[in-house]
């Protein structure tokens, strides 16, 4: 089942989602594959042709170039390499090449000859010998490297989730391509394939997901284009109607080279985006210009590129460039204000055990008040009703059951502690919450924010309860956690999280650590006291209009910026 993707259902995955030919034209514009060249000297590959959608204007654009320069076709073998995993697709391509060649005037036999030259049946990832030149290669009984160069790689590769691929042939893409961490969809394979396919100054321009920008498994892969290659230009098409199928996934036209970083252009669309919008989005992206706007979209140039393996920002180029420029200037808000931690409260693995009344039978120096999610979902701390039972002591350390025997009775009424991974692995401790309960911390002045809120919220506790689980929280020896608030409930915190972080159906946004983590701050000792006045009412008085009026001063923004 070599190079297939089978669902645990049994059922085959492709990855097959068509696209239109307005994308595939702009793709093509923005790669530079344009009939004024001489591209009959030139190679084009398309990693996964499914049924010619690419194919069709590249073979449009490469006999126009070659008619204006009298190259004959049957010299145009080595123009183009097109492969599928599926042999009815390769057909389909093979003919579609055909009718297109001989449509233009050539000869059957030669259209013939450059449909089977050009298209071959494989695995893009993992087929090692060169198909195009596979005969050749066999008669002079050497093989080729099918990674030889390439100045264009162009197309629409598949998406087929981590999940859906079978074992074996993930272990095999893996072994091939560092890239492919985590829970890495295979698209991620085909860029690293495709980029080591690159010449010098060759371009590759696909229209592909566009998770692996913000999220884990994307990571190895920003890196690799960070360290060796450049981003080029970079659409977001979160509702355009770019394909011949509805998607769940958010695409975007990806345009990325061989060569050093250099400027960017970026673009935001909307859903009435289409070919006339793309034509002009296209002549931004030659201009050189810094900003311009058009038919359902709007375009920025900025100067550089986000460096390492540094999440890529989704959104606006408004928002974008006011990150870039963030991003430069200040630093991540754990690196400002002494020791400040960003955490998640407390997993216990059965809260109906753990999370109880404060009348529970159970010793009295073992209960902890604990605040929830439910606690401050209005906005402000409401008087938590609950408490935890902990079974740590003040030094970090488990207590000893025998010293505590209300609360094992407690915990062992409760079937589903035992049962836990953590009271399996080590039956002694069959009574631990599963993270630790760090003393001391309850006592501390905090800030809390609750996941998948539609925005930031942040909420003062003054000291007095632990964190539950699904609430982060902020601690620091260095902020007026007030202060810090005024920051976090403004517009400039939120733009970090929506541009970093997941956004839900329905707008919801999801607050991980690893998101708060990335916001900047300036540091509270460049705050003027005046300054910190205004960020400390507003967030008292939890009015974001005013904190981020308060938080445009404290970055030297202008006002009004957001
Ligand atoms: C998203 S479709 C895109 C087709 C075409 N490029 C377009 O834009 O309309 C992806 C294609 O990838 C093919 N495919 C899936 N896995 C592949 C692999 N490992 N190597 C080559 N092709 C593959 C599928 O058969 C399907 O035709």
């Amino acid at each position: 089942m070599r190079g297939m993707a089978v669902s645990p259902k049994g059922e085959i995955e492709y990855g097959e989602v068509f696209t239109r030919r307005w994308v595939v034209d702009t793709i093509l514009d923005l790669v530079g594959y344009t009939a004024d060249r001489d591209l009959a000297a030139t190679t084009l590959v398309e990693p996964s042709v499914g049924s010619g959608a690419f194919l069709g204007p590249v073979v449009d654009r490469l006999t126009a170039s070659a008619a204006a320069r009298g190259v004959p076709l049957e010299s145009l073998t080595g123009a183009i390499r097109g492969y599928d995993l599926q042999r009815s697709h390769v057909e389909t391509s093979r003919a579609l090449v055909v009718e297109r060649l001989t449509a233009t005037g050539g000869d059957e036999a030669t259209a013939r000859m450059l449909a089977e030259s050009w298209l071959h049946v494989g695995d893009f990832l993992l087929d090692d010998t060169d198909l195009l030149s596979l005969g050749e290669a066999l008669s002079a009984g050497t093989s080729v490297s099918k990674d030889s160069p390439a100045d264009f790689v162009v197309g629409n590769p598949p998406y087929i989730r981590f999940d859906d691929l079978d074992r074996a042939t993930v272990a095999a893409y893996r072994a091939k391509y560092p890239t492919m961490v985590g829970r890495s969809d295979i698209y991620v394979g085909f860029f690293e394939r495709s980029l080591a396919m690159l010449k010098p100054s060759g371009m590759l321009g696909f229209i592909c997901a566009d998770r692996w920008m913000r999220n884990a498994y994307g990571a190895k892969l920003r890196g690799l284009i960070a360290k060796r290659y450049a981003v080029d230009t970079l659409w977001q098409m979160h509702d355009v109607d770019a394909f011949h199928a509805e998607v769940s996934a958010y695409p975007a036209i990806t345009v990325l080279a061989n060569r050093p970083q250099g400027s960017v252009t970026v673009l935001d669309t909307k859903a009435t985006f289409g070919a006339p919008g793309a034509k002009q989005a296209v002549a931004f992206v030659r201009s050189g210009e810094d900003e311009a706007e058009g038919s359902g979209w709007k375009g920025a140039r900025l100067a550089s590129w986000f460096e390492g393996e540094d999440l890529w920002p989704a959104g606006g180029p408004d928002r974008i460039r006011l990150l870039e420029y963030l991003q430069e200037h200040f630093p991540v808000l754990e690196q400002t204000g002494g020791t400040t931690k960003i955490s998640i409260g407390v997993a216990t693995g059965a809260d109906k055990a753990y999370v109880v009344a404060p009348d529970a039978d159970v010793e009295p120096d073992r209960l902890l008040p604990i605040v929830m999610a439910d606690d401050i979902r209005s906005g402000v701390l409401t008087p938590p009703k609950k408490v935890l039972i902990n079974p740590w002591d003040e030094t970090g350390a488990l207590v000893n059951l025998t010293d505590y025997p209300r609360m094992e009775k407690a915990l062992s009424s409760h079937e589903d502690v035992r049962k836990r991974f953590v009271a399996r692995r080590n039956p002694a401790a069959w009574h631990r919450t599963i993270d630790r309960v760090y003393p001391g911390l309850a006592k501390r002045p905090k800030l809390l924010l609750q996941d998948m809120k539609a925005q930031i919220t942040p909420v003062y506790e003054p000291g007095g309860y632990y964190p539950h689980h699904n609430l982060y929280y902020i601690v620091s020896t260095g902020w007026d956690l007030e202060v810090l608030g005024g920051l976090l409930l403004s517009r400039i915190a939120e733009t970090f999280i929506e541009a970093f972080g997941v956004k839900m159906r329905g707008g919801t946004l999801r607050f991980q650590a690893q998101y708060l983590r990335k916001i900047r701050v300036p540091a509270p000792e460049s705050i003027s006291d005046d300054v910190q006045g205004q960020l400390r009412a507003a967030f008292r008085t939890r009015d974001r209009d005013a904190a981020t009026r308060a938080a445009e001063a404290a970055y030297g923004l202008p006002e009004g910026e957001l």
